[in-house]
């Protein structure tokens, strides 16, 4: 009798622990293999066909060369493109005077050959300055000399057909200038100096600064706009921000969102969502991205959106990738997610969908 009872007891735990495991293991996707969730989202209308602003993808020459498939989807739905990693400086001019334009060739002549604009990204960034340039040894006037050079020659061999740029990327640290190679060497106006470099290469070229963290923290908005405002006011020809949009399904809130919006239009400058991208699975919890979590990511994207579109100085919205095949986010993060409109089937998600009700959404 006893032995039963015990044997009872053993089961109701067992059962009680798989029970719970077995759901866990459901709720974090564990069960699904299928390498991408297929979801029966049809699309009325493209993205680009239904947008009144340029929506662009940054591309990878790569995929864009070797991949139908990514091309089909690229031309179907976007109208504006940006190199991911092509024309950063680290990869034009690896070393002194080596360019290797092959692939920003490549993007450029695709575009303009189908009526594609394309923003030029980016001249300056500390993460992407060659080796030769953090080393430089000459004196202070042959660094300018240096960047002043690099700055000209990829302008001014694209002129006319990149219609803007991203001049720095990245200047500010929190609310300070960062400490780079640029700031250390030419000084601490060199945004002036640079900005102006690039308007005598190309005088019709929208030019842009772009940056990281321009949505969710007000005093650093603030902060920001009132150096961009001094810098304007000390010669600098910037004509635009670029706010990146790294996003989570939960930071930052769209009334903080809407509230940054507000401020960066007081600036009366032009405005672009430069890298917008929504991370799913921001603490890495999950395998897959499940029906909950594209749903929330649907809502997201249809929520910012539509806040970004309030704003009457926006010049266009660019994804930062075209598909959950190929994005920065789990190299950098370390674990999967999925934070793009189209999965690795290139199929739309329920947050292309979501992007698009709040396309047509504004245009009603
Ligand atoms: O091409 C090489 C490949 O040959 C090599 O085998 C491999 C091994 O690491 O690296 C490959 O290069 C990588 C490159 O992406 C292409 O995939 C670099 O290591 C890697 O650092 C690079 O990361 C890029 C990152 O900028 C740094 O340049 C990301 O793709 C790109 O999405 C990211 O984009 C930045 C924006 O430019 C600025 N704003 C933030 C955004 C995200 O970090």
């Amino acid at each position: 009798m006893r032995k039963k009872t015990l044997f009872t007891r053993m089961i109701a735990v067992l059962v009680v622990v798989g029970t719970i495991t077995g759901i866990s293991m459901w709720y974090v996707g564990f069960f699904s293999f299928s390498p991408a969730a297929s979801y029966d989202v049809n699309l009325e209308t493209s993205l680009k066909d239904a947008a009144s602003i340029p929506i662009g993808a940054a591309v990878d020459t790569y995929n864009l060369q070797n991949d139908p498939q990514y091309e089909e989807l690229l031309s179907l739905h976007f109208n504006s493109i940006v190199a991911e990693n092509e024309m950063k400086w680290k990869a034009l001019e690896p070393e002194q005077g080596t360019y290797d334009f092959s692939h920003a060739d490549y993007l450029i002549k695709y575009a303009t050959s189908r009526g594609m604009q394309v923003h030029g990204h980016t001249l300056l960034w500390h993460q992407a300055t060659p080796q030769w340039i953090e080393n430089f040894e000459g004196t202070d006037a042959e660094f300018r000399a240096r960047i002043k050079g690099h700055i000209q020659t990829v302008v001014g061999r694209y002129k006319g057909q990149v219609s803007s740029w991203d001049v720095v990327n990245e200047a500010f640290d929190g609310q300070a200038y960062r400490d780079t190679v640029y700031y250390r060497r030419l000084g601490a106006n060199y945004l002036v100096d640079v900005y102006t470099w690039a308007h005598e290469a190309d005088p019709s070229a929208l030019l842009y600064y772009n940056d990281y963290n321009m949505l969710g923290d007000i005093d650093r908005v603030n902060w920001v706009m009132t150096e961009i405002r001094r810098l304007i006011t000390a010669g600098a020809p910037i004509h635009g921000i670029g706010i990146q949009g790294h996003i989570t399904l939960e930071s930052p809130s769209v009334s903080s969102i809407k509230a940054a919006l507000a401020g960066w239009d007081a600036l009366e400058l032009k405005i672009r969502i430069s890298e917008l991208d929504i991370q799913a699975n921001y603490d890495g919890v999950y395998k897959v991205l499940t029906d909950r979590l594209a749903n929330q990511q649907e809502n997201r994207y249809k929520q910012v959106v539509a806040a970004f579109l309030t704003s009457p100085n926006l010049t266009g919205i660019t994804l930062w990738g075209l598909y959950d095949g190929h994005t920065w986010i789990p190299y950098f993060q370390g674990h999967p997610d999925w934070p793009l409109l189209f999965n690795t089937q290139y199929e739309p998600k329920p947050a292309a969908r979501g992007f698009l009700s709040a396309i047509i959404g504004e245009n009603c």
